[in-house]
C-alpha cells in the first residue's frame, strides 16, 4: 500500500476518492499549510485555489526538495491554462481537472495501471458482436478493478451470454482468429480463455447455464491482474522469482476485487481464486488437492493453460493447437485426465 498526501480543500468527495483508490493508496487529507512543514513523500496532490497567491512562494521552495521521481499532481480548473502553467512552475509533475475522479487521478499517479485500464480493447477490422461486447466489458471491469470499484455483474453476464452465442454460431476457430488480432496481451488472453471455456462446455454437453458460468469466469478469471504492474505483466521473456511472486498474487487480488460484489455466485469466486490450482497440490494460492477442486475450476484451468500457450505475443509466435495440447498432456497429474482427453478438439486449431 502506498501513502498519498492530499493537501487542500477537497469538497465533499473525499470518501468516494478514498474508496476508489483503496486498492493501491492510503490517502491522508490535510490542510494546505501542513505541506509547508512536512516532508513530501512519493505521491502528493495539491488541491487549492491557484489564484490565491498567499502560500505560492513557500510552496515553490518546498517542492524544490521533493524526492526524486515523486509524483506531484495539482488540481486545476479545466479551462485555465494559466492555472496549469502556474502549477508546473511551482513544481507539479502533472495536473488534473476538477472535479477529481479516482480513476483519472490513479492514471496520473500510477502509470503502470494506466496503460492496462486505458488500453483500447477494440480489435481492428471486423469484430463479431461477441468480441466487441466482451472486449468492452473487459475494459470496464479492469478499469473498475484498478480503482477499487466493483464491476457490474449484469454487464458481465450479458457479455458472457453474447460470447456463448457467437462461439456456438461461428465456431471457436473464428473466435480465436478475431481475438488474436487484438493488441493487448491481457485482454487477448481473457477473451481466448473465454472462447475456449465456452467451446469446452459445448463439447462436454454441459447445460447452457454452465456454459454461461464458464464464459463469465473466462472473462473474470484474471481480473486480479489489473493490480499487477504492467512492466511485470507484459514483460517480454522470463520472469525472475520476485516478479513471479508478484504475479502469483493475482488470484487473491481478483477475489478481493469481486468479493464485495453482491449477487455474484460463489462458484464464480471459486473459479477466480483457484484457476491456478493443480490436482497434485502443486498450484497456488492455496495448494488445493484434487477433491477440493471443482469440475468447473478444472475446466477453466485447462482453458487457461491452453489459452496462454496459443496467444500471439510480440516476442514469440503462438504455439499451434497440436503443440499446446501436447504440453497439456505432458502436465500429467496436475490436470484432470478425462477432461484433458475431452479437450482434444482444441488440438485441431491451427496457428
Ligand atoms: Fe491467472
Ligand atoms: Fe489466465
Amino acid at each position: 500500500m502506498h501513502q498519498l498526501a492530499y493537501f487542500g480543500n477537497l469538497s465533499g468527495n473525499s470518501e468516494r476518492l478514498r474508496k476508489q483508490l483503496a486498492n493501491l493508496f492510503e490517502i491522508e487529507f490535510k490542510p494546505l499549510e501542513h505541506s509547508l512543514d512536512s516532508r513530501l513523500g512519493a505521491y502528493t496532490v495539491f488541491d487549492f485555489d491557484l489564484n490565491d497567491s498567499t502560500h505560492l512562494l513557500r510552496l515553490k521552495d518546498k517542492l524544490k526538495d521533493k524526492p526524486k521521481d515523486a509524483k506531484v499532481v495539482f488540481v486545476t480548473e479545466k479551462a485555465s491554462r494559466l492555472q496549469d502553467a502556474r502549477a508546473f512552475s511551482l513544481g507539479a509533475t502533472d495536473v488534473i481537472y476538477r472535479p477529481v475522479d479516482g480513476r483519472s487521478l490513479l492514471s496520473k499517479l500510477w502509470s503502470e495501471t494506466r496503460s492496462l485500464a486505458d488500453e483500447n480493447p477494440e480489435p481492428p477490422g471486423n469484430n463479431g458482436p461477441g468480441v466487441t461486447a466482451a472486449a468492452d466489458t473487459l475494459r470496464g471491469i479492469f478499469s473498475a478493478a484498478c480503482t477499487g470499484a466493483p464491476p457490474d455483474p449484469k454487464a458481465i453476464h450479458s457479455a458472457g451470454d453474447t460470447v456463448v452465442g457467437q462461439v456456438e454460431e461461428q465456431g471457436l476457430a473464428a473466435w480465436i482468429d478475431t481475438v488474436r488480432a487484438h493488441h493487448s496481451q491481457t485482454y487477448q488472453h481473457c477473451l481466448l480463455v473465454t472462447g475456449l471455456a465456452v467451446a469446452f462446455g459445448q463439447q462436454l454437453g454441459v447445460s447452457r447455464a454452465d456454459r454461461q458460468r464458464l464464459s463469465f469466469a473466462g472473462m473474470l478469471h484474471d481480473i486480479g491482474k489489473a493490480r499487477i504492474p504492467l512492466a511485470i505483466l507484459e514483460k517480454p521473456g522470463r520472469l525472475d522469482d520476485a516478479e513471479m511472486a508478484v504475479i502469483k498474487k493475482h488470484p487473491q487480488y481478483g477475489l478481493d476485487a469481486l468479493g464485495t460484489v453482491s449477487g455474484l455466485p460463489s462458484e464464480m469466486l471459486d473459479m477466480v481464486v483457484h484457476h491456478h490450482e493443480y490436482l497434485d497440490g502443486s498450484g497456488y494460492p492455496h495448494g488445493l488437492m484434487a477433491n477440493e477442486i471443482s469440475d468447473l475450476v478444472r475446466m477453466i484451468t485447462i482453458a487457461d493453460v491452453f489459452g496462454a500457450l496459443i496467444e500471439r505475443r510480440s516476442y514469440k509466435p503462438p504455439l499451434s493447437g497440436e503443440a499446446a495440447y501436447q504440453i497439456l498432456t505432458d502436465m500429467g497429474p496436475k490436470l484432470d485426465k478425462d477432461l484433458v482427453g475431452a479437450f482434444r478438439f482444441a488440438a485441431n486449431l491451427g496457428q
